[in-house]
């Protein structure tokens, strides 16, 4: 069966939305991926579908309380036997890396909690989270941004997702370093000319070159990113070039 993801969250057509467009949107038609998501205010137990509260302590903001979060998980592992790993989104989650992504997207079944306000009550993210993810050093009005990202991310590394599989082999960081610059045509143009070798046909040259432009602007724009690189004495080579 294919590989599935459920979020929770109070605004699942934010989610449903993001999911009728592109890459991820198509291996959702082609059943490459299913995703659900589920309206937490379902679970709410008053008529006034209540899923927060003030938090102890005082302060501002409000919690989202335990248990329509419990019941809704509960329901949501019901759902599929395959056993699932629960990621909660926020800020204090590790950094989102697309070597993360990709240990995530072998995952058969994950479940993503999206999170409102203040965040959700401690006991609940101790008993049922997996691993708390964040997207970025800033803080989001809610974790549906930060979800969908995540299902794009592991959605469009799913097996035929992508028109040709070796895009993603080329994507930035997939070598732990950044994309080189693309170009297309026409070759020559009233802002600047393709440079010669990429039109030369000689692809030993060609993949030299990329390389070092992928190393070039990895060394400019992230050398964090260069730093934690291990480089082959080749790449060494062409970054001293
Ligand atoms: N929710 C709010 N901000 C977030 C972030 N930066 N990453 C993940 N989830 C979030």
């Amino acid at each position: 069966a294919a590989p599935r993801i459920d979020v929770i969250t109070l605004f699942p057509e934010f989610i449903e939305s993001s999911l009728e467009v592109g890459v991820v949107g198509r291996a959702v038609k082609r059943g490459l991926l299913s995703v659900q998501s589920w309206q937490l205010r379902d679970f709410a137990h008053d008529n006034y579908k209540t899923i927060d509260h003030r938090p102890y302590g005082g302060g501002p903001g409000m919690v989202m309380l335990i248990d329509p979060l419990r019941e809704c998980l509960q329901m949501v592992r019901q759902a599929d036997p395959r056993p699932a790993h629960v990621v909660y989104l926020s800020p204090q989650g590790q950094p989102l890396t697309q070597a993360k992504v990709r240990e995530l997207a072998h995952r058969p079944r994950l479940v993503l909690l999206c999170g409102r306000y203040e965040g959700i009550d401690e006991r609940l993210l101790q008993a049922e989270v997996d691993e708390e993810v964040s997207i970025g050093d800033y803080v989001l009005s809610g974790g549906e941004l930060a979800a969908a990202v995540l299902v794009d991310a592991v959605g469009r590394l799913q097996d035929g997702a992508l028109n040709d599989p070796q895009s993603a082999v080329q994507d930035s960081f997939e070598n732990g370093v950044l994309d080189c610059p693309h170009y297309t045509r026409p070759e020559r143009h009233e802002l600047g000319d393709v440079p010669a070798l990429l039109a030369s046909g000689d692809h030993r040259k060609i993949a030299r070159w990329r390389r070092q432009q992928s190393l070039g602007r990895t060394w400019l724009r992230r050398p964090d990113v260069l730093a934690r690189c291990d480089l082959s004495a080749d790449d060494r080579q062409l970054l001293a070039e």
